[in-house]
């Protein structure tokens, strides 16, 4: 016996319990299915806990995509204003931590309940857990194989997010789905993720685990240059910390990382002016800038005396340590994978997709939304802000 749907939403997590939320407030019937026992475990994790659930900044320019236009018309109709007023209806209380970003105050929890109960009042059917081993046409819908037997539905919205996290659930159903009807991928890979570093050349860098401080960090070229202002954490593999993160989705096997590791001073200037005027060593003067460990070890790797005289040192040996400290060139040799990306970059080629309603063009009634699409946020609220907004237009779509 199969039973009959609207609508067939696949993947109970941010964007596909907003749109079936959405969907069923219009009046369709809609089914949700999910493979996990528990529900919406990346919003649980996410935030440290707290759920860093949008950003009142959220607009196209924080997102990474082949055609960066295509996020416009959903960001556009569903803003981190609406997501707020939306938290503020349901009385969650929230703050803003840093550079626009919001998180609950006391638990993610807040965030799932409200989408429960936001897809209770559009009386959406649960299948959960139920995985899908298949879906195919049938007439002028489609024919879903599931654990809870063939479920009959006139539209499907694929939510089934990316690759990051297997170990929470996280697979590549969407990708499939995708391949099968013929849809172009643009290549997936690990976003918002650590740097790792040949370890030979890493070796001198180690003592450093556990130094963390503002640095500007850039990689990329052109209009895919990425450029920020945050903190860095030295790891006993490599590099990791927000600015790492952030550049890790601009970042492409054998690019170099320039990092500045002192953005508040011209070192150069600085070691040139104090050697004419003070009587300090290297390691004092730099250690105004920069944490005291990194000042050490940096000039051990370099191959200079902390306790050095600047007096005693030729300009050009100072330029050198200045430029290497502001100018900091480092090749990456990889990534920490999925199994510690908080996102997927790539996925479904946007100009597949409606922009409107995120429905592929070439097969009527499909649809693709959240981090499935190949549309990839900043690290700060702005994945979840997405997920909202491509949860919406397709919920008011299908
Ligand atoms: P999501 O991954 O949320 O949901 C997909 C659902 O599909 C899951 O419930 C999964 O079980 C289900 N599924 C998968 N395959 C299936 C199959 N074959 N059959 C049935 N169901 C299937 N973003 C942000 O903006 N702020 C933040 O604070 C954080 N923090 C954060 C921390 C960590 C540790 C991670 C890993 C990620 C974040 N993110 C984040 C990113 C954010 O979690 C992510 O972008 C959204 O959850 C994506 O929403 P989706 O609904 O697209 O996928």
């Amino acid at each position: 016996m199969s039973t009959q749907f609207d609508v067939a939403v696949i993947g109970a997590g941010a964007a596909g319990m907003m749109c079936a939320a959405v969907a069923g407030q219009r009046g369709q019937k809609v089914v949700l299915i999910d493979h996990a026992s528990r529900l919406a475990e990346k919003i649980r994790i996410s935030g440290g806990g707290r759920c860093n659930f949008t950003n009142i900044d959220a607009g196209p320019q924080n997102y990474l995509s082949e055609n960066p236009h295509f996020c416009k018309s959903a960001l556009s109709r569903y803003t981190a204003r609406d997501f707020i007023d939306l938290v503020k209806r349901y009385r969650i209380p929230f703050h803003e931590k840093h550079k626009g970003q919001l998180f609950c105050d006391s638990s993610a929890e807040d965030i799932i309940a409200m989408l429960q109960a936001e897809c209770e009042k559009g009386n959406v059917a649960w299948r959960m857990p139920c995985k899908v081993a298949d879906i195919g046409k049938s007439g002028d819908g489609f024919r879903l194989e599931t654990d809870a037997g063939e479920i009959l539905a006139q539209r499907v919205v694929m939510a089934s997010g990316g690759l990051s996290i297997p170990k929470i659930g996280a697979t590549d159903f969407a990708f499939r789905i995708a391949r099968k009807f013929d849809l172009k991928l643009v290549e997936p890979r690990p976003a918002l993720v650590p740097l790792t570093f040949d370890s030979a050349a890493w070796q001198p860098f180690v003592p450093l685990a556990g130094i963390a401080l503002e640095v500007a960090i850039e990689t990329g070229e052109k209009k895919a240059r990425g450029h920020f202002l945050e903190d860095l954490l030295f790891t006993h593999r490599g590099l990791s910390g927000p600015a790492v993160l952030q550049i890790s989705s601009y970042w492409q096997s054998g690019m170099a990382l320039t990092i500045n590791l002192a953005p508040q001073a011209d070192l150069t200037d600085t070691l040139l002016q104090a050697k004419a005027s003070s009587k300090k060593n290297l390691a004092n003067t730099l250690a105004q800038w920069l944490p005291a460990r990194l000042a050490e070890s940096w000039l051990q790797v370099q191959g200079m005396q902390g306790d050095a005289r600047l007096a005693d040192l030729p300009d050009k040996q100072l330029r050198q340590l200045g430029d290497s400290l502001n100018r900091w060139r480092i090749v990456p040799d990889g990534t920490e994978g999925y199994k510690k990306a908080e996102v997927t970059r790539g996925g479904i080629d946007t100009r597949e997709l409606s922009q409107q309603s995120m429905m592929a063009a070439k097969v009527p009634g499909l649809y693709f939304i959240g981090e499935a699409v190949d549309v990839t946020g900043w690290l700060g609220g702005y994945n979840f802000q997405w997920a909202w907004s491509s949860g919406v237009a397709a919920g008011q779509a299908v």
